[in-house]
């Protein structure tokens, strides 16, 4: 802006400070002369704008002449008018050459600075996989539900009265005084909750809302004041079987369990049921599988230890006093069940150690399945 003076005339040397021009002509040519080696130094779009500045603006030799113009002598104002727009034409034309060339290298450095090799190897992320315990439920689920069975789940906090005494375990029976554990409300014996310690009570839900014939299994979690340890979880979980119709016999249970057994361990296993104890069946029974490992043969086997049979499960003929609580009739209907828990399949087959394992969220256990 320029400097107003006391008489109210603008004065535009003084306001910038402008040397007093002798030879505008020759001050001309030597900002010409100047030019290339100015332009030169600049190595940057910033540089160049700064030195566009010093050779064009208004302090530059240039600016000088542009400024004085007006107080030429009018018979010289053509010619150095001239030599003024040729001087800034030159220069221009040096610094948009120049521009064009910083400009152009600027591109360059981006498309190498941004360049993609496609040639890196990209970063993997791991994926994760189904845990062990449930890798194993899918796999017999599938075996049963080829065999038309349905699947069946029920709720892990449960009724005293389905845990226990629907499955013919009445408060008084030795067997409930170890499961009598874990409950939720407990008092009043019409309404006491615990965590349901095996898939059992199931079986009597089922069969409460469906007429036979039943054709169940039952994955789901269970409960038990357990201590950890190699064979114990106190949350583990079981997979419960339920097969009830007309004429089912104890044959159609070892049948059935010998074709689980194949499907899951190899053709060539075969199956023994060894009596037990279980309130709910009669007959009951505990099922081994013979060792796929060594076939009964090797003493210390890693797997068997050299008794050639694996414990599975445990399993029976539902008890007829089971079919009445849940309004069948025993004259008319017959059935087995079986529980299996998936931990100790999974052990069985890849012959693990401890079902500490399951739980310890080890990756290199993990990974291997
Ligand atoms: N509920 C039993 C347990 O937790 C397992 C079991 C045994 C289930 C025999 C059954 C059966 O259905 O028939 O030990």
């Amino acid at each position: 802006m320029p400097m107003r003076l006391r008489d109210g005339k603008e004065n535009e040397e003084a306001a910038y400070n402008l040397p007093a021009t002798v030879d505008p002509i020759a001050d001309l040519d030597q900002a010409i002369a100047d030019a290339p080696a100015r332009i030169a130094e600049a190595s940057s779009l910033d540089q160049l704008e700064s030195v566009e500045g010093a050779l064009l603006g208004k302090s530059s030799q240039v600016g000088a002449v542009r400024m004085s113009m007006g107080k030429l002598d009018p018979s010289n104002r053509p010619r150095v008018g001239a030599k003024l727009n040729e001087a800034t034409k030159a220069i221009e034309d040096l610094l948009s050459a120049k521009r064009d060339e910083l400009e152009a290298a600027h591109e360059e450095r981006l498309l190498e600075d941004e360049a993609i090799d496609v040639t890196l190897e990209a970063i993997t992320l791991p994926s994760g996989s189904l845990n062990l315990v449930q890798q194993t439920i899918d796999e017999v689920v599938d075996i049963f539900v080829g065999l038309g069975y349905k699947v069946a789940e029920g709720p892990e906090a449960e009724l005293a009265w389905y845990n226990f005494d629907a499955l013919n375990t009445p408060a008084t029976h030795p067997s409930r005084w170890e499961q009598d554990t874990m409950y939720l409300d407990w008092g009043d014996p019409e309404d006491e909750v615990l965590l349901r310690t095996h898939t059992s009570p199931v079986q009597a839900r089922w069969m409460e809302k469906n007429e036979p014939p039943v054709y169940i299994v039952v994955p789901g979690r269970c409960y038990r004041l357990d201590t950890i340890d190699a064979t114990h979880l106190p949350v583990f979980y079981q997979i419960e079987g339920l097969a009830v119709d007309r004429d089912i016999q104890f044959g159609d249970l070892k049948g059935t369990l010998l074709h689980f057994a194949r499907e899951f361990f190899g053709p060539q296993s075969e199956v023994r049921l060894r009596p037990h104890f279980f309130p709910f069946t009669e007959p009951s029974a505990e099922l081994d599988v013979s060792c796929f490992n060594c076939d009964g043969g090797e003493a210390g086997c890693r797997v068997c230890g050299g008794a050639g049979w694996l414990e599975l499960l445990g399993c029976g003929m539902v008890d007829p006093n089971v079919l009445e609580a849940v309004g069948y009739d025993p004259t008319q209907v017959s059935g087995f069940a079986f529980g299996a828990g998936p931990e100790r399949l999974a052990m069985a087959r890849h012959g693990i150690n401890s079902m500490r394992h399951f739980i310890d969220n080890d990756v290199r256990f993990l990974r291997q399945f």
